[in-house]
């Protein structure tokens, strides 16, 4: 995967998807923005490189001290990894499943190690786009109204981490908001 794009936040006000109040691709600003709703954001080393068929396990062991160290903190029991490769055929119907608002009963953990993908927070009366790229760790509370993007022609491997995978489920809100925002590659 060669992808190397930065991370960037784009904030709107939910009435308008057209014009960010705010747009930076400064990693500590990211990150104070993202904290001030209760969102973990960080730039981790994601420099293994991996083999272009490198399965799961072969992932979680490039990163394992990055992945014992959330671990420890943050009491996440299981950890999985989810890699999509540019032309992967079929993958319309995974991305459909989260571009809706959602939320979870579990904190929606990732961390990017190839690749990127946009997370969309609505919080308060703003809507936090959030394009994660390889490096970069963020961390969704429980309960927090979101959804992601992966693209048309997803490319991206991330880290999941989870206290529970069965609380994982996605409940839908019924808010269409999601369809007036841009997606990752507007
Ligand atoms: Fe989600």
């Amino acid at each position: 995967m060669t992808t190397t794009l930065t991370t960037l936040l784009r904030v709107f006000d939910e009435t308008n998807p057209h014009v960010p109040l705010l747009e930076t691709g400064d990693g500590s600003r990211i990150a104070q923005e993202l904290a001030s709703i209760g969102v973990r954001f960080e730039r981790w080393a994601a420099d293994a490189q991996l083999a272009p068929g490198a399965d799961q396990a072969a992932v979680i062991e490039a990163y394992r001290s990055s992945i014992e160290r959330l671990q420890h903190e943050c009491g996440y029991r299981s950890v999985d990894v989810i890699r999509l490769e540019r032309g992967t055929p079929g993958t319309e119907p995974l991305r459909k499943k989260f571009l809706d608002e959602h939320r979870h009963g579990e904190d929606e953990v990732r961390f990017f190690v190839e690749g990127r993908g946009a997370f969309y927070l609505h919080v308060g009366s703003r809507v936090y786009q959030t394009i994660c790229v390889r490096g970069d760790l963020i961390s969704v509370p429980a309960g927090t109204t979101h959804w992601f993007d992966m693209g048309p022609d997803p490319e991206f491997t991330a880290i999941r981490l989870f206290v529970n995978p069965d609380g994982w489920v996605a409940n839908f809100t019924g808010n269409p908001i999601a369809q007036a925002f841009p997606k990752l590659d507007a």
